[in-house]
């Protein structure tokens, strides 16, 4: 599949957007390792923070389907219809649900070009950060 095609995905998929309180509608499309599709939308909530970004729903979507490796996903944003004038770029929180399964050559498809993970967060915090030790003394 094309870039172009999965970011036209991220749009179809912001049709059913839950953004009633920020009327910024928001779509994903993220492409496992073995082809299949997944999309998400945005989803809000009268208790703000609880707001979970499209990127999010289409990566909990597939992980909950059993897929963990990924590679790429687009993402269209767009308050008036227009998903190409602005790029809508992954939040934080976002960035760092995708480094948990994503490498720095993992592909972001914006409405101005193509990305890279490493683009956004060049630096992140992983597992092998904590220097965990769960099979031993380590309490
Ligand atoms: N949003 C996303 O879904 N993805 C992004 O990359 C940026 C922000 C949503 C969250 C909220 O529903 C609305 O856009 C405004 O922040």
């Amino acid at each position: 599949m094309k870039y172009s095609e999965l970011f036209e995905e991220a749009i179809r998929a912001a049709e059913f957007s839950y953004s009633k309180y920020s009327s910024f509608r928001v779509g994903a499309a993220l492409i496992a390792d073995d082809g299949e599709i997944f999309t998400g939308c945005n989803i809000e909530n009268a208790s703000f923070s609880l707001t979970n970004c499209a990127e999010r729903t289409a990566i909990f979507k597939a992980v909950s389907a059993g897929k963990t490796k990924f590679r790429a996903i687009a993402v269209a944003g767009s308050s008036d219809g227009d998903f190409y004038r602005t790029p809508c770029v992954p939040c934080g929180a976002c960035l760092q649900v995708i480094s948990e399964f994503c490498g720095d050559d993992f592909i972001i498809i914006l409405s101005d070009g193509v990305y890279k993970f490493r683009d956004f967060l060049p630096m992140r915090f992983t597992e092998d950060k904590m220097n965990l030790n769960f099979g031993g003394n380590n309490a």
